[in-house]
């Protein structure tokens, strides 16, 4: 793969982890929002919420475990935050797992959902509040780490490669599209 103009415009590796955390973030407020209702239209909205959900975060947790906490772990001074943050993975997988064998009017959907995020934002808080800085300030070799993250990216999700502002486009895609992946049991 040739070079993209995109790891030579964003040399920090953090910043698209935090933004996938702050996608992640608003997903969650979106479900919060959501009412019950009978028509099951509120059901199917939330399967494809949860769905977009867990998908971002496995594509993000195997970011991290693959490329970035490996490049952490060698370079920061408490490398232990690394196993503790793998840890946090490790549980929050567990509950995706949980997610995608549940359908919406199971009475633990909507709490087991609610897990997922106050984990999730935990574990989020504590790396950009501990562990990004201190990989900020460590001597990683950012463009490499950012190249490998962007081409990696790109090969878990090969949507990423050209969707840059399609939203729109995207969004009527997506409500379409077959599911697939890791949340593929949860709308069958
Ligand atoms: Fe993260």
């Amino acid at each position: 793969m040739a070079p993209s103009a995109l790891s030579e415009a964003m040399t920090d590796p953090f910043e698209s982890l935090e933004q996938d955390h702050q996608d992640v973030d608003e997903l969650f407020d979106q479900f919060a929002q959501m009412e019950d209702d009978e028509e099951g239209e509120v059901d199917a909205a939330k399967i494809e919420i949860v769905e977009m959900i867990c998908q971002k975060l496995n594509l993000h947790a195997q970011l991290e475990e693959e490329i970035v906490y490996p490049e952490l772990q060698a370079v920061i001074d408490q490398p232990e935050l690394i196993d503790e943050a793998e840890a946090e993975h490790a549980a929050a997988k567990e509950l995706i797992a949980q997610l995608e064998t549940m359908d919406p009017s199971d009475p633990e959907f909507d709490s087991t959902v609610e897990l997922l995020a106050q984990s999730i934002r935990a574990h989020v808080a504590k790396e950009e509040s501990e562990i990004f800085p201190m990989g900020r300030e460590s001597s990683m070799d950012f463009s490499r780490v950012s190249a490998s993250l962007d081409a990696r990216r790109i090969e878990l999700d090969p949507e990423m490669d050209d969707s840059d502002d399609d939203d729109e486009e995207e969004s009527s895609s997506r409500s379409g599209r077959a599911p697939s992946g890791a949340m593929g049991r949860l709308a069958g």
